[in-house]
């Protein structure tokens, strides 16, 4: 059985190198780097965090994401059917595909929501909303911004909108025309925050922060943390990579375009670091101050440095950019399907799954307000149960069935043809990934995933 895609069915392919980092890099590179791996660093103490996150990049992230995009490009189709080509009509491997379909729609419904708030802080931003006010009082700006019933949720659906937009006009005019337009600006954004944060007086100790380590600050927890990042950060167990694998050209080299996706996607979230704890340790905030580390630290930070205005601004914007980057593959993942295997054209999937998704979206963003009390399930609101039941009980087990499906189910050649593009590149360390992806991946996945559950 060689589906390749184009025997299989006539399907858009990624123009080229830059064009698949672009589109990778930009699903992987999103509020995660920029929001997220900020704020667990500063919760786990720096460099030492830092240390640890990249050797779980590169011993577990790597071998999944490079799973991901064999099983794409060899099944060439969308999630599910990439797993039909692969392990045939009824096999339980099919179960990896429905899993990762419903957790696509699922991290989508609430990444929305923050991503929705990023619009809002745009505009705060551009409005000089922050100057003046004390610490406090921006905080509970935020606080009382994410909890109210009617702004969250038109900014979700505005940003819902943009993200459907552009998966809409289809693979190559939408999302791979949008992520070329997109990426270098969000580098560009991120490098002048970059210097503006390093030529604050007083940087120094925000770099020494980062950079180096102190074990003793290291806990168990973070090295868990550290681990589920990273599956968080490269999109990986919900099929995005997947769906992305099967746009991508046969003749590409796999491996070295994942390896590339980790370091682009390695970089901006140290770039994100380094523009902001600088201007944190600079300003003298508190760096551990967890998910309002963005938007509440921060926008304080802006107000009180030299050029403020315009640096919260792009801060903002960059945020946004990067949210939308990622919004489109966890789209993607869906639309594929429905529009492939349930025979409903692309542009109707994509309207049908944006309104289911968002619809999603604007209970768990009610769930933060007004009808906590309604929305709250096993002790946690709807959103917090959303972004518990993808990020800790979905990622993982689609992660593993990844892992697992290439390391153990695929014939090794089939694997090594994949890789060197049926002989004709010479892939160095292809033992090293069959083993990261027979043992290390899986057992590293059901530490963290038992752990998450308070098995462990
Ligand atoms: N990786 C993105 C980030 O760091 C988020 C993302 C995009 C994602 N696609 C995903 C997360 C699929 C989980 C699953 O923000």
């Amino acid at each position: 059985m060689d589906l390749h895609q184009g025997e299989h069915q006539k399907r858009p392919l990624f123009s080229g190198r830059l064009s698949i980092i672009a589109v990778a890099a930009g699903s992987a590179i999103g509020l995660g780097n920029i929001w997220k791996f900020p704020y667990i660093t500063g919760k786990n103490g720096g460099a030492a965090f830092i240390i640890v996150y990249l050797c779980c990049i590169a011993l577990i992230g790597l071998p999944v994401l490079i799973s991901d995009f064999i099983i794409g490009r060899r099944g060439g189709g969308s999630i599910v059917t990439s797993f039909r080509a692969l392990a045939g009509k009824r096999s339980p491997w099919l179960f990896g595909g429905f899993i990762a379909l419903f957790g696509s729609a699922t991290v989508l419904s609430f990444y929305g929501v923050v991503a929705g708030w990023s619009l809002e802080y745009i505009v705060k931003a551009a409005s000089n909303s922050f100057a003046g006010k004390s610490p406090a009082q921006v905080g509970e700006m935020f606080g009382s911004f994410i909890v109210s019933p009617v702004e969250p949720i038109v900014c979700q659906l505005i940003f819902m909108t943009i993200t459907a937009g552009v998966v809409y006009a289809g693979v190559k005019k939408g999302i791979e025309a949008f992520s070329k337009v997109m990426m270098p600006i969000l580098l560009g954004i991120i490098v002048l925050l970059c210097i503006r944060s390093l030529t604050l007086p007083g940087a120094e100790g925000g770099i020494a922060f980062l950079f180096k380590p102190d074990f003793s600050k290291l806990s168990a927890g973070g090295v868990l943390d550290a681990l589920g990042h990273a599956f968080f950060t490269l999109s990986l167990g919900v099929g995005t990579m997947i769906t992305y694998g099967s746009y991508i050209n046969p003749k590409e080299n796999l491996a070295a375009t994942a390896v590339q996706i980790c370091i682009a996607d390695t970089v901006i979230a140290l770039l994100a670091g380094i523009a902001i704890f600088p201007a944190v340790f600079a300003f003298g905030v508190e760096p551990g101050q967890g998910p309002g580390l963005v938007f509440v630290t921060l926008p304080n930070v802006f107000a009180q440095m030299p050029g403020g205005y315009i640096f919260c601004l792009l801060f903002f914007l960059l945020l946004a950019v990067a949210a939308l980057t990622s919004s489109i593959s966890m789209l993607e993942v869906s639309v594929a399907y429905v529009s492939e295997d349930l025979g409903i054209s692309r542009k109707r999937a994509t309207l049908l799954l944006t309104a289911l998704i968002s619809a999603v979206g604007v209970v768990c963003s009610l769930s933060m307000g007004e009808y906590q009390e309604q929305l709250t399930f096993f002790g946690k609101n709807f959103f917090d149960l959303a972004d518990f039941a993808v990020s800790n009980v979905e990622m993982p087990i689609g992660g593993a069935i990844s892992v697992l499906f290439v390391g153990w189910v695929l014939k090794r050649r089939r694997v090594q043809d994949e890789l060197t593009c049926k002989g004709s590149l010479t892939v160095p360390l292809i033992g090293a990934f069959m083993f990261a992806a027979k043992y290390l991946a899986p057992i590293g996945i059901a530490i963290v995933f038992l752990h998450s559950l308070g098995l462990f």
